[in-house]
């Protein structure tokens, strides 16, 4: 081989990232390649800004290799590192701009099973003893043009107010607090559940320890988590919020949005409308607005609770 046809060998720090993106210059995919040239662009970028030392490289990468050990078909901690880092707060915001009217959207979270039970509409989702009040949540489902759509499936889960998702807590039925609606002719849908509480994020593993070194809150905002579809139409993800406006903001993973939080009215009276209904108890009103678009669905992080 003509020796002169060889590239220079690596001799110092400047040669590195020219030599990288050259080794990756005949990628066929167009956006793995845009993709991937940033990527290393980026990463050689921060390396030389902060120049770790070989201790803390390897501290990264062992922190990395724990959040995969720590996932499982029942926990995601890849989802939930994601989130406190606000990277999936980001790739929301960039994806759905709520531009066209359209209801804000808000991270999926590593907790959507993606197979709760269909329910018919006023069916409670507290399927096991779940403390709390009794929330009696209401909507319709509208277009952009304001007209109802009939048929939009509205997938819904929370935390029980303990604190824990079902598929956390053995003490909960399966499917607890979750629960899939379909909206009628009206576009209405109902629903009876417990109003949420705000909760910690699983602080068990990797995620964890890097909270507690930044002196951060693990805690969420207390919300109610919906995946509202209908064909023709863009899938909405999000969550309504109900909680303190400090809470809002120091969500740990930047999830709440002003335009999603909730009005929910306690009730300290009896009402007609909710005849039976233990003192106090609460009520939401919201509507949902979809636009136009093709519906695809997030392929869900966990796939169901240890039995
Ligand atoms: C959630 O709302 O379920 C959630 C979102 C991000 C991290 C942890 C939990
Ligand atoms: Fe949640």
């Amino acid at each position: 081989m003509d020796p002169t046809s060889i590239a220079k060998l690596i001799t110092k720090e400047a040669d590195v990232t020219p030599t990288v993106l050259a080794a990756m210059a005949d990628t066929d995919d167009p956006r793995l390649k845009e993709i991937m040239t940033s990527m290393v662009t980026h990463l050689h970028q921060f390396l030389l800004e902060t120049r770790p030392t070989e201790a803390e490289f390897e501290y990264a990468l062992r922190w990395i290799v724990e959040i995969g050990q720590f996932t499982n078909e029942f926990h995601n901690e890849v989802v939930l590192a994601a989130d406190v880092v606000g990277a999936s707060t980001l790739i929301d915001l960039i994806n759905n701009d709520g531009m066209q009217g359209e209801t804000m959207s808000a991270l999926l979270g590593p907790f959507y099973r993606g197979d709760a039970p269909a329910c018919a509409n006023g069916e409670c989702i507290a399927r096991s003893e779940t403390p709390g009040p009794s929330l009696f949540f209401s909507g319709k489902v509208v277009g952009a043009d304001g007209a109802p759509i009939a048929g939009a499936a509205l997938d819904v889960w929370q935390a029980s107010p303990v604190g824990l998702y079902e598929n956390q807590d053995e003490t909960q039925e399966d499917c607890n607090l979750r629960g899939k609606f379909t909206s009628g002719a009206d576009g209405r849908f109902h629903f009876q559940s417990v109003k949420p509480a705000g909760y910690p994020v699983p602080t068990g593993g990797p995620v964890g320890v890097l909270l507690r070194a930044q002196k951060r809150t693990p805690m969420r905002p207390a919300h109610i988590h919906f995946i509202v579809s209908a064909p023709g139409h863009k899938t909405l993800i999000t969550q309504i919020f109900s909680d303190s406006p400090e809470a809002l903001a120091t969500d740990v993973v930047f999830g709440a949005k002003q335009q999603i939080v909730g009005d929910f009215r306690m009730h300290t009276q009896p009402h007609p409308d909710y005849p039976g209904a233990t003192l106090p108890f609460y009520t939401c009103e919201y509507d949902f607005r979809l636009v136009e678009g093709t519906p695809v669905f997030p392929v869900p992080p966990i796939s169901g609770k240890k039995s």
